[in-house]
């Protein structure tokens, strides 16, 4: 899937006439995720890393960890980037009842909605896990994965890069977390690299969009 750059930029152009210098070329997009966070340290350096490269990702925190670190979650909007839930206790959910489920949503979502002035917070299950109870409770739609370089596993930097590049095609969503220096690193790193190959970085809501799709609740996406 590629797409014009055009959807990125400032309405300021008539339709069918592109401002002089705008990119014409169909890009490459790919969107990073992260997991876990916030965490303050490495969250804060992995915006300004990202707000260096202008390259906007999307954060499905964990509730609990909201607390203390209120300014990590404005800068996520006010600097373009895409804010989810992943659970108040990082919990599977297939493992709840249904008002649990509702309390670890509804209470992430509400701390969410507090700091952002924003409403709509798409879920990501901890460790991918979905069931037909799930998908009929939620009323987001649930946002998976197509490419993991398993950052958690060994911190190796070299080889969380190594695997984002040699797995990552138009159109992907990459698992990463934002609570690891190394991960950070990682993503930095990758983002350069990509950048240079011409990959465009984009939200998860961006790149479904480009994608032609409208999200429905219930909805695996990855
Ligand atoms: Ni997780």
């Amino acid at each position: 899937m590629a797409v014009f750059l055009l959807f990125l930029l400032p309405e300021r152009q008539t339709p069918g006439r592109p401002a002089q210098g705008e990119a014409q070329v169909d890009m490459p997009m790919v969107a990073l995720t992260f997991d876990d966070g916030p965490r303050t340290d490495a969250t804060a350096r992995l915006l300004d890393g990202l707000a260096l490269r202008e390259a906007p990702a999307t954060f499905f925190v964990v509730g609990n960890r909201i607390a203390g670190n209120e300014d990590l979650i404005r800068r996520m909007r006010d600097e373009g980037h895409q804010i989810g839930i992943h659970t108040f206790d990082h919990v599977e959910v297939t493992k709840l009842s249904r008002p649990d489920f509702d309390l670890q949503v509804g209470k992430t979502q509400a701390l969410l909605a507090s700091l952002t002035g924003e409403g709509e917070f798409w879920l990501r299950p901890p460790y991918g896990k979905v069931d037909d109870s799930v998908r009929q409770w939620t009323d987001s739609p649930l946002i998976l994965w197509s490419v993991d370089p398993e950052d958690w596993k060994d911190h190796d930097v070299n080889r969380i890069v190594g695997h984002i590049l040699s797995h990552v095609q138009d159109g992907d969503i990459i698992l990463m977390h934002d609570i690891f220096n190394s991960s950070v690193d990682a993503a930095l790193q990758a983002v350069d690299a990509l950048q240079a190959q011409g990959y465009c970085f984009v939200t998860v809501e961006q790149l479904l969009e480009a994608r032609g799709i409208r999200p429905q609740a219930g909805e695996l996406y990855r």
